[in-house]
């Protein structure tokens, strides 16, 4: 099938580079000149795992194409998907100016019969709105909410759990049943609904695995008071087959591109409808909390020293990728930035501009080896579980360091380990 993909960011190109891998022939377009330069020279702009692997296979076997011309992107294809970005307004609604800019520049260039595949994640009734945009035109609008995560994204797009898909017409429906046969060969993974209930599930998915993240941090500062160890607490939770084990970390709290924004929006349209977002504003303030409590500990750890010098180790929002949009580290920085202390970073991927973007040049220095970001800090703090992080040498790192706190950001280390070379040690819920 002809496809073409708007938007070549974490949930377009993947999504492309995942339907040419089985045959589909895929054009992906980006307005962004630059980004599609780049991916012509087989460079991918973004660290995802196995991505680059897959672009460059569907480059060579003539399946996936770049273009930044929509007239091109929209000549032939049957379907078009769109996985433009849809980030918060400032009262936490949803900016929907790429995804309406895109469904209007499609509709400038199309001649044939199209079907619009939306991927982004956008709010109740979007779907229905797009669909007046293209009045008049043969395309039917159709919503299909994307759920990879990033840092196992091509594994989630090649092996989906569900797919989700909000059709009016059985057109469309079988339409997409085509498009995702591939992919659900061994058993049905299609669901269909109307619009309405597709988009929602998005946001219904995201607000609840968030919920369990807040959950559980609020349940760990409880924990930490009361002589109780949150992990304990987790395992013998997550035992319940009616809870089940996933989700339920404690830690630094959630961060990316995703559940803040998404949780901001999903609030924003319960108050539209009049209806008091009790549980998701909770669950939003819970998330922010978790970062003031880690900021207190780093505080209190280094309020003896005059100038006091933290390393946090991993910067990104999670492992295995290179995403730092609210990543909590970030937000980590600038509130220590703000309170006099230096603050230095490690991370296996991020960039220094990266992270001179959010904070500002020169505020915060990425320094390569984790060890040697370590060298005179007072306090260290795990932000990101990136896997080489979960067994350092602790002796050597209590002698390269001045001060002797450890903050466990991540519930990723041993408590008697890390007292045993000599550190104090601060995990979540950890009493
Ligand atoms: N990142 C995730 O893990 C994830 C997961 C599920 C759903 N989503 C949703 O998918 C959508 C995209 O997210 P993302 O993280 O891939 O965003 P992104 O910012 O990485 O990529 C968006 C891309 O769209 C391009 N773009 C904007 N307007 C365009 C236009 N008119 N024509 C062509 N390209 C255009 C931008 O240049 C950018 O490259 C969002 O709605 C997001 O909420 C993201």
């Amino acid at each position: 099938m002809k496809i073409s993909v708007f938007g070549a960011g974490y949930v377009g190109l993947v999504t492309a580079a995942c339907f040419a891998e089985v045959g589909h022939h895929v054009v992906c377009c980006d307005k962004d000149a630059m980004k599609i330069d780049s991916l012509r020279t087989g460079k991918v702009p973004f660290f995802e795992p196995g991505l680059s692997e897959l672009v460059t296979s569907g480059v060579k076997g003539g399946r996936l194409e770049f273009t930044s011309d929509v007239a091109v992107a929209t000549a032939s294809a049957r379907v078009a998907v769109l996985a433009v970005g849809t980030p918060s307004n400032d009262d936490g609604s949803t900016d929907l100016r790429q995804i309406h800019a895109a469904a209007r520049e499609i509709r400038g260039h199309v001649q044939q019969p199209l079907t619009v595949l939306v991927k982004s994640t956008v709010p109740v009734g979007t779907n229905a709105m797009l669909s007046a945009i293209f009045a008049g035109k043969s395309v039917n609008v159709v919503s299909n909410p994307e759920f990879l995560r990033e840092g196992s994204a091509v594994a989630d797009g090649l092996k989906p759990d569900r797919i989700i898909v909000g059709a009016r017409t059985n057109a469309d429906r079988e339409l997409i049943r085509e498009l995702y046969e591939p992919f659900a060969r061994n058993h049905e993974k299609l669901m269909f609904m109307t619009p309405e209930s597709a988009e929602l599930v998005k946001y219904g998915a995201n607000s609840m695995l968030a919920t369990r993240i807040s959950f559980m941090n609020e349940l760990a500062e409880y924990a930490s008071r009361i002589g109780a160890d949150i992990e304990d607490v987790r395992r013998g939770m997550g035992a319940d087959p009616r809870i089940g084990s996933s989700y339920l970390y404690p830690g630094i709290g959630f961060g990316g591109s995703c559940f803040p924004k998404d949780l901001r929006s999903l609030e924003h349209q319960l108050l539209e409808h009049q209806i008091e977002p009790k549980i998701i504003t909770s669950v939003i303030a819970r998330n922010e909390r978790q970062i003031e409590l880690v900021v207190d500990a780093v505080l209190d750890a280094v309020k003896s020293q005059a100038k006091p010098v933290v390393v946090m180790w991993g910067v990104s929002f999670k492992p295995n990728t290179d995403d730092v949009r609210e990543a909590p580290a970030l937000k980590v920085a600038q509130r220590l930035l703000e309170r006099g202390v230096q603050v230095r970073a490690a991370d296996p991927i991020v960039t220094q501009a990266q992270i001179d973007a959010v904070l500002g040049k020169g505020r915060v220095s990425l320094i390569e080896s984790e060890m040697k970001a370590a060298e005179g800090a007072d306090v260290l703090v795990l932000v990101t579980e990136w896997r080489q992080y979960r067994s350092p040498d602790f002796e050597e790192l209590r002698a390269l360091m001045r001060g002797s706190t450890l903050i466990d950001g991540r519930n990723q280390w041993s408590r008697r380990q890390v007292n045993a070379a000599g550190f104090t040690y601060v995990g979540i819920g950890r009493s």
